[in-house]
């Protein structure tokens, strides 16, 4: 956050001042993700959800992300749309658990105790059309490889 501007256009991100993030050899980045997925400190929220796939039309599903419920003021939807003052989420269902995702929407201070994301108090219905969103635009995505 340090590192975004707001413009016109959107926030952009100010690259020369970013530190280099580390790189791990193969070695160390397979070692460091079994130590990561030893950490479960959330186990009960996960379990708490209950993700149902649906289809979700694309056209209207963009709308509800970011006319009606303004997600897409802060993450990007695709490789050109979107906000980049939190994490892209075009490629989120490659990288996240549905019920990590609906987790996240309904509370994000659950996960982030510092997390600058507002909790817009949406029901089941809503929070399970936003990930069933997200996962057609993984499946875009899928389709394009
Ligand atoms: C004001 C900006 C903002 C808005 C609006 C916003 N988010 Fe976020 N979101 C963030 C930021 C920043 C993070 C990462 C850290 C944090 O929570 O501060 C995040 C994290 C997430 C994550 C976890 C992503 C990951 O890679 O771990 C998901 C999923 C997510 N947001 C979905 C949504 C959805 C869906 C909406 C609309 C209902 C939304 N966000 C609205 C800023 C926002």
């Amino acid at each position: 956050m340090k590192h975004a501007r707001s413009t016109p256009e959107g926030d952009v991100i100010d690259e020369s001042k970013l530190t280099e993030h580390p790189r791990l050899s193969p070695g160390e980045a397979a070692q460091v993700t079994d130590y990561l997925m030893t950490l479960k400190p959330n186990d009960k929220l996960i379990a708490a959800e209950s993700y149902t796939e649906a289809n979700v039309s694309p056209r209207m599903g963009a709308m509800d992300f970011v006319k009606f419920k303004g997600c897409g003021g802060c993450h990007m939807d695709t490789a050109k749309d979107g906000g980049v003052s939190g994490p892209e989420l075009y490629t989120a269902w490659q990288r996240l658990q549905p019920e990590f995702i609906a987790s996240y929407i309904r509370d994000p201070v659950a996960w982030e105790a510092r997390s600058i994301m507002p909790n817009k108090h949406l029901a089941d219905g809503p929070i399970n059309k936003l990930v069933n969103y997200l996962r057609s635009v993984g499946a875009e995505k899928e389709a394009e490889k």
